[in-house]
């Protein structure tokens, strides 16, 4: 039996059953600077954070301080929370390094995900971190290969926290003219020569957090322990002692990691991780939980645009740039940028920040760590880099969505509203090509039923396809059905494959048989 993958997408104007999200643009960045006050509080940061919020943010701000603020860097007036991840930077062959471009600010998405339909919003004073900064490894297994389904994730022991909390970092290969990856799908950071190769729009970032709260602790001591990821990452069962099902927070945030196409070099995490396993994010909840609470209620329309929620006070991209925060003390003049501003590039991460491979955990650095605001930032010299002679890259290659890894889940958007590119659909191989080749096929919104033609490797007669699963995607404000086929050669005569896609149909139930009509006759596999 000859099998291929043929991922077939058809458009839907409305879709309903899915768990409903809406997705908070934030254009606007406060800052790129070594401010953590959930790590570091009070203390200058160890590395570079790209900042997103509330100005009320600070080296110490508290959700009283963010409500206190004058201005979001986030589409939402309402919404003074504070969102920050470490950036990326690129290491040029000699040694030096300068700061990769942030494309669109970010967005974090809200998801209302919880089988009993019960969200609660973030409560007053709410705060946390998802991800491990010293992390270093995977061993969950080869993150060479995709994700085992989910539905076998139980069974091979891969349901404990330590496990979900990788599995909840994604680093998406972004090349706008092919179908995309599926959210999640890479949990490392691919080498520069992948990137060169396959990633001409950059890289997206991506990070899910616990959505399965403990009831009772605003924050804990490692500002992880009072929350948990239900058992599939997004979707799932929470844990006992972990019943309240809060919104899910998904972050996205693309790197124009292109701009340094041919350029020798490799990227790396301000944290000093080249590998993208010790990536990380940190959330403080900054919205009046009444108020969130009627958002989660109101705000359900699949779009997931922030525009269809009426609740919200929405503000211009324009006014989301203006809000900026200056960076205290010592931190106001740190070039944290490299080249960019026309200043030098740097010699080392800020903060001194060593490079460290692992695969053991990375140690925290000492020189390069917390210290006043008023103290030199140049005082520890070079950094210790750890040999990184054994480390190399996993390689996944290029996989577009498939919802195998995760049924009903999946977050595909660009981090652009206007400028959107929507994949353009690869032109069908030819027909000489090998049944083994994928074929990606999109019908983009269509008002009527729209037939696509048959996949090119059906010009093999004795090919028949078999829906393996299907998806839902969003893509810019369309939510996408997917839909998965195996292509099973078959070898009797008089094979006929009929493959239709229809369009505009709303009903999660009805997707497996109205999206697809498939009418094959005779033959048996081989
Ligand atoms: C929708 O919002 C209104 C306030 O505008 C609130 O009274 C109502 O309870 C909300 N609905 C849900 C289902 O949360
Ligand atoms: C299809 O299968 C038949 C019978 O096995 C074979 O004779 C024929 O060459 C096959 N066609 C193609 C295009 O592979």
């Amino acid at each position: 039996m000859t099998k291929s993958l043929v991922l077939l997408v058809a458009a839907l104007d409305a879709i309903t059953g899915v768990s409903a999200f809406f997705r908070m643009e934030c254009r606007g960045r406060l800052a790129m600077a070594r401010i953590d006050p959930l790590v570091n509080n009070n203390e200058v940061g160890q590395h570079v954070h790209a900042i997103h919020g509330s100005n009320g943010f600070s080296e110490s701000s508290v959700y009283k301080d963010l409500r206190g603020g004058d201005c979001t860097s986030c589409a939402a007036k309402e919404d003074m929370s504070a969102y920050w991840t470490p950036n990326m930077y690129f290491q040029h062959d000699d040694g030096t390094f300068e700061a990769v471009e942030q494309i669109g600010g970010m967005l974090s998405y809200y998801l209302f995900r919880d089988p009993k339909n019960n969200v609660k919003a973030f409560p007053e004073g709410f705060q946390m971190i998802a991800g491990s900064n010293y992390r270093r490894d995977y061993p969950l297994g080869d993150a060479d290969k995709p994700d085992p389904p989910q539905s076998n994730w139980k069974a091979m022991g891969q349901t404990n926290q330590a496990d979900l909390e990788q599995r909840a970092l994604g680093f998406n290969c972004l090349d706008y003219s092919k179908a995309p990856e599926a959210s999640l799908f890479r949990h490392f950071m691919p080498t520069k020569d992948y990137l060169d190769q396959n990633c001409p729009d950059g890289i997206r970032l991506e990070l899910a957090f616990p959505s399965c709260w403990n009831g009772k602790d605003v924050d804990s001591k490692d500002h992880k322990s009072h929350m948990a990821y239900p058992d599939l990452v997004q979707d799932g069962n929470c844990p006992e002692g972990f019943d309240t099902r809060l919104v899910t927070l998904f972050y996205e945030i693309i790197w124009a990691t292109n701009d340094f196409k041919g350029k020798p070099g490799k990227f790396v995490v301000s944290n000093g991780d080249p590998t993208g396993f010790g990536f990380h994010g940190d959330f403080i909840n900054g919205w009046e939980p009444d108020f969130l609470q009627d958002v989660v209620g109101n705000c359900t329309n699949p779009s997931g645009e922030i525009s269809d929620c009426h609740l919200l006070t929405l503000q211009s991209e324009a006014e989301q740039n203006k809000c900026k925060i200056n960076p205290p003390g010592v931190l106001a003049k740190e070039n944290v940028l490299g080249k960019k501003l026309g200043k030098q590039l740097l010699k080392a991460l800020p903060g001194n920040v060593p490079i460290q491979a692992g695969p053991q955990s990375a140690t925290p650095y000492a020189d390069g760590g917390a210290g006043g605001f008023f103290t030199s930032l140049f005082g520890g010299g070079k950094p210790k880099d750890t040999p990184s002679s054994t480390f190399s890259a996993p390689t996944l290659t290029y996989q577009p969505g498939s919802s195998s890894m995760y049924p009903g889940g999946g977050i595909f958007l660009e981090a652009t509203t206007s400028s959107t590119p929507i994949p353009a659909p690869v032109a069908p191989s030819s027909p000489s090509s090998a049944p083994a080749k994928p074929t990606f096929k999109q019908a983009l919104a269509a008002p009527s039923p729209a037939t696509t033609p048959a996949p090119a490797v059906a010009s093999d007669p004795n090919v028949s396809y078999e829906i393996v699963s299907t998806q839902t995607v969003t893509n810019g404000a369309q939510v996408q059905e997917v839909v998965w086929e195996e292509a099973v050669k078959y070898v009797t005569e008089d094979v006929v494959t009929t493959t239709t896609v229809y369009s505009g149909i709303a009903g999660r139930s009805e997707q497996h048989r109205s999206h697809l009509r498939r009418h094959g006759h005779g033959g048996h596999r081989v």
